[in-house]
C-alpha cells in the first residue's frame, strides 16, 4: 500500500511538471492524450505547425462541428467532455479563439 502511494505520488508529479512545461491548460492537456490516442495527428500535425487542411473552422461553433465530424467519421467515440477538452487543446495550440 505504501509503495502504491508512493508510485502514484510520483506518477502525479510527473504528470504535472510535464502539464506546466507544455504551457497547456489542464483540460487541453487532457485534450491532447485524446488527440495522440486517437491519431488524429496521422493527418494533422499536433504541435505548434498544427495543419488545419482548410482552416475551415472560422469560430468556435465550427471547430466544434469538426471536432465531432473527424470524430465521428473515424469512429473515435470521444464522451462530450473529451470532445470539448480536444476543442480547448487544438484552440489553444492553434486557432486561439
Ligand atoms: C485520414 C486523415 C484525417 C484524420 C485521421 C483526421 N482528420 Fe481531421 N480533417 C481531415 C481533412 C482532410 C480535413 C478537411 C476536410 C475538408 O476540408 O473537407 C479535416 C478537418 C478537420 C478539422 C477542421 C480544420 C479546419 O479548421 O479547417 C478539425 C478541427 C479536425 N479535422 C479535427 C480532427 C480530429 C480531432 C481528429 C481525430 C479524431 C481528426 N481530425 C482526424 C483529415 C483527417
Amino acid at each position: 500500500m505504501k509503495k502504491l502511494n508512493k508510485l502514484t505520488l510520483t506518477a502525479l508529479l510527473f504528470t504535472s511538471i510535464s502539464l506546466s512545461a507544455s504551457g497547456l491548460s489542464q483540460k487541453a492537456a487532457n485534450g491532447q492524450e485524446f488527440y495522440l490516442d486517437a491519431d488524429c495527428q496521422k493527418c494533422h500535425n499536433q504541435d505548434s505547425k498544427y495543419d488545419a487542411k482548410k482552416k475551415k473552422s472560422k469560430n468556435m461553433k465550427d471547430l466544434n462541428k469538426w471536432v465531432r465530424s473527424c470524430d465521428t467519421f473515424f469512429d473515435v467515440g470521444w464522451f462530450p467532455e473529451e470532445q470539448q477538452d480536444v476543442i480547448k487543446y487544438l484552440n489553444e495550440i492553434y486557432y486561439k479563439y
